[in-house]
């Protein structure tokens, strides 16, 4: 029995039936109509393999590294302009991961976030309150709150006066996150018909580099002056090289730190936010569990998962149905089986979050966003769920974007009453998944 296969007559047609559907949407009926396991072969660009079943995703993700590589064919330039040596972009293949990890992860452990919970309040609350009675675009406010607490984590305060060029800049690069990303695009989002503008990435990328170059300038110059991430990554000497990083390679994290977590950060408050706005019972409840957490003067003590359970429910489930990476993948490399099929070596294995958190197998009423199936224990896969990838390259700015979502939607509602005329949106995905229009929310102050 062979994979179920869409060829090049198939696609054409396909667009055309689902012509109102994203790319992610073209996915979703793959798998509806041939399974878990599809082939999609296209005349230009390697063949692609839609995994989507929990136990397959795991195998790609994390338990068979050595089968399942990073895509190594074109589609990658402007990816490596953007990204080129940094750990987005170094793997075990190229050499300098796993060093350069050591030297950046305790930034970004959960026990060196937590304590900052405070600072990210205030930085989404001064966000926010630029905006006060006003009507507002979801996206917009989004962008705002996160580029203010990734500021206030990674770069200090500094970085407030760079703020509209970096805002510009990412927005312009929404179509450059990383090689394996591009690639999903080059292979399978073109072959779909869904092109991309990349004309503008070189200048946009120019800016973060000169904004970059600024902020690690500065703390050159005076390093006692600031003891934020980028300070620290400056002086603290590696454990088996005695030397902290270089100036220049620094410069060149920052820079990819903004591309892997500004986009996808934004992208997920930006339907976290809307769809509060629609909810004016949850917004009350998340506004009460607010008041009751030390963090906003409370009692309730302990991390921001112990004091915001429901926050974090909302935005679980707001990355459930709308994953900020919502499709991504590998190479295989060495032949493999799956379902009983034989996958070709060389084709890209894509896995695809959005399709899984979607799949009616794994999830009662799929479709609803309801926090409530995020109480308690579940029987679910573990890979049902992977809106951050997993395995060894997991997403190193999980703990980080996490925190500052929970913090950023209870201080939302904590100090406004939501409210949007618009039901919803279609997901759009362009390496991120956002809303394909605007989503005008009011903010009353409560
Ligand atoms: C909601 C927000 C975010 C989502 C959904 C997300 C998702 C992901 C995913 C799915 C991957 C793995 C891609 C793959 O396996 O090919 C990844 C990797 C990565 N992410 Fe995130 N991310 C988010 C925020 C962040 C933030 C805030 C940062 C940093 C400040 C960050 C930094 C990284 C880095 C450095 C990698 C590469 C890790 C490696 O290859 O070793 N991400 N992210």
């Amino acid at each position: 029995m062979s994979v179920p296969t869409v060829g090049p007559r198939d696609v054409p047609a396909l667009v055309r039936a689902h012509a109102r559907e994203d790319v992610v949407g073209v996915a979703r009926v793959l798998r509806e109509r041939h399974g878990h396991l599809v082939r999609i072969a296209v005349p230009r660009g390697p063949t692609a393999y839609l995994v989507t079943h929990p136990e397959d995703v795991e195998r790609v993700l994390r338990s068979e590294p050595e089968r399942f590589g990073y895509y190594t064919g074109d589609a990658a330039s402007d990816f490596d302009r953007a990204l080129g040596d940094t750990v987005v972009s170094l793997t075990e293949a190229s050499g300098g991961w796993l060093e350069r990890l050591r030297a950046l992860a305790p930034e970004f452990r959960r026990a060196s976030i937590e304590p900052k919970a405070p600072g990210l309040a205030d930085a989404a609350a001064e966000a926010y309150a630029e905006h006060a009675g006003e009507r507002v675009d979801s996206l917009r406010l989004a962008r705002v709150a996160s580029l203010r607490m990734l500021g206030r984590w990674l770069f200090g305060p500094d970085v407030r006066r760079h703020e509209e060029a970096v805002v510009e800049a990412v927005t312009t690069l929404r179509g450059a996150f990383k090689r394996r990303n591009l690639t999903v695009r080059g292979a399978v989002a073109g072959a779909l018909g869904v092109g991309g503008d990349e004309a503008d990435i070189e200048a946009a990328i120019g800016t973060l580099e000169s904004v970059a170059a600024a902020l690690v300038a500065r703390r050159v110059a005076s390093p006692d002056d600031y003891d934020d991430a980028l300070a620290t990554w400056l002086t603290r000497p590696d454990p088996v090289t005695g030397e902290p990083l270089a100036p220049a390679t620094v410069e060149r994290e920052a820079v990819g730190m903004v591309v892997a977590g500004f986009a996808t950060l934004s992208a997920g408050l930006s339907w976290a936010i809307h769809a509060l706005a629609r909810r004016p019972e949850l917004q009350a409840r998340l506004a009460a569990e607010a008041e009751r957490s030390a963090l906003f003067g409370g009692e309730v003590e302990g991390s921001t998962a112990d004091q915001l359970p429901l926050a974090d429910a909302v935005w679980s489930e707001a990355i459930r149905l709308y994953p900020p990476l919502p499709l991504f993948g590998r190479q295989v490399a060495e032949p493999v089986r799956f379902r009983g099929h034989a996958l070709d070596p060389g084709a890209l294995a894509l896995v695809s979050p959005y399709v899984t958190g979607r799949d009616p197998a794994f999830w009662s009423s799929s479709e609803r966003f309801d926090p409530a199936r995020w109480r308690g224990p579940t029987e679910r896969p573990e890979f049902a769920f992977y809106p951050f990838g997993g395995g060894r390259h997991a997403c190193l700015g999980e703990a980080v974007a996490t925190a500052e979502a929970r913090v950023a939607l209870a201080a939302l509602c904590r100090d406004y009453r939501l409210r949007s005329p618009i039901a919803g949106a279609r997901p759009e995905f362009s390496v991120t998944l956002q809303p394909d229009r605007a989503l005008p929310v009011r903010l009353d102050p409560r």
